[in-house]
């Protein structure tokens, strides 16, 4: 049996009820240090790993994510301290393609990194061209001015399961389920968290309808917006709005594993050797984010908001041979069958906190 399943065999042995909330087995089969599939170092993404991403397309998104934080830097009034942060930097490989098109502006970079392997394989890739930051809790007091960064984070966090059963919402455990296999029961409530959600959720689904509920998202927010720095924030990541996870069509909701570019629903198999992945909520991401006093100034498709980044390049083309990698690259990431119609980004105004 492979390790985490023998570790979460362990670890439900050792509960009163014999079950955890799927968010728990989520976090293990991830993040576990040794075994969990992001715990042990950066994986490969791209052709020969189990996912693309916009940062796996090739250095596009970065040098356009480049001139939009540049962007950020003139409306503050180009301060001298400006700090590009990225978190979820995976091996660095984001950075570097922002940093090469940053060119000699005065921007210093840093990565929100808790995770000692990957920082070795940015250190490696990146030297002394950035700084990191073990978590957001340390940016409270600085950096001042800033443009914060991150493709694919969220939907890497470890989600809670819930189930409408007809009269009322409730929460779905893993047990185990016969020699090495697990099954999901329902129960209720592992955390009153949960239920103050679940009162924003719909009360006529049809029985068994199915939806995640990040509660990590929401922590997230509201450590970055506690956070010192003026400035923006840019989030890219698959998502809906809160109606498109309601429609039956999605009654399984959008948890997902992947594996050699495959996708499927089998989410308590091979648990540590696939990737596990949700879409965003970006309705409940940008509520909560207003509430925290951030201001939604741009949401939309990945296509459009890269369409018109991508303005001021594609003019300085105009009348050179082409480049047909980086309009491959282009088209990959803005095209409706590609990327460019799953993936949305959301930017928030960002005010200083004292
Ligand atoms: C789907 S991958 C995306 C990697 C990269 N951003 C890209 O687009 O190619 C998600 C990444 O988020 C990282 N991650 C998850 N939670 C994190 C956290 N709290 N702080 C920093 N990174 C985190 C994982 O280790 C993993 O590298």
């Amino acid at each position: 049996m492979p390790s985490i399943s023998l570790i979460l065999r362990d670890q439900l042995a050792a509960t009163p009820a014999g079950r955890l909330p799927f968010a728990q087995v989520m976090e293990l089969a991830l993040y576990h240090p040794e075994h969990g599939y992001y715990g042990a170092g950066p994986r490969r993404i791209g052709r020969q790993g189990d996912f693309f991403t916009s940062v796996s397309v090739g250095p596009l998104f970065g040098k356009l994510l480049a001139m939009r934080a540049l962007q950020e830097w003139q409306a503050l009034g180009e301060p001298e301290d400006f700090t590009i942060i990225e978190q979820g930097a995976h091996d660095g490989q984001l950075a570097e393609d922002v940093l090469n098109a940053i060119g000699d502006k005065p921007v210093r970079y840093l990565i929100v990194e808790p995770n000692p392997r990957y920082r070795e394989a940015q250190t490696k890739r990146l030297g002394d061209r950035v700084q990191w930051a073990e978590s957001l809790a340390a940016l409270q007091t600085g950096p001042k001015h800033a443009f914060f960064l991150c493709n694919e984070l969220p939907d890497a966090f470890p989600v809670h399961l819930v189930r409408w059963c007809g009269e009322r919402w409730r929460e779905l455990f893993v047990e185990e389920g016969g020699p090495g296999a697990f099954r999901l029961v329902t129960d209720d409530f592992s955390r009153p968290e949960l239920a103050e959600e679940a009162k924003r959720l719909p009360h006529d689904l049809e029985p068994g309808h199915t939806l995640e509920i990040n509660l990590a998202m929401l922590v997230w927010i509201r450590d970055l917006a506690r956070t010192a720095f003026h400035g923006a924030i840019f989030i890219a990541d698959y998502g809906l709005d809160a109606e498109e996870f309601f429609t039956s069509s999605r009654v399984e909701g959008t948890l997902r594993r992947y594996k050699d570019h495959r996708m499927d629903g089998n989410v308590l198999e091979d648990l540590g050797e696939c990737d596990l992945t949700t879409h965003i909520n970006f309705t409940r991401l940008i509520v909560e984010a207003e509430c925290l006093g951030l201001t939604k100034s741009e949401y939309d498709l990945q296509g459009r908001v890269l369409g018109r980044m991508a303005l001021p390049w594609l003019k300085s083309l105009e009348g050179l041979p082409p480049d047909t990698g980086l309009m491959r690259q282009f088209q990959t990431l803005t095209h409706p069958a590609f990327m460019g119609r799953s993936f949305r980004c959301l930017t928030l105004g960002k005010p200083a906190r004292h």
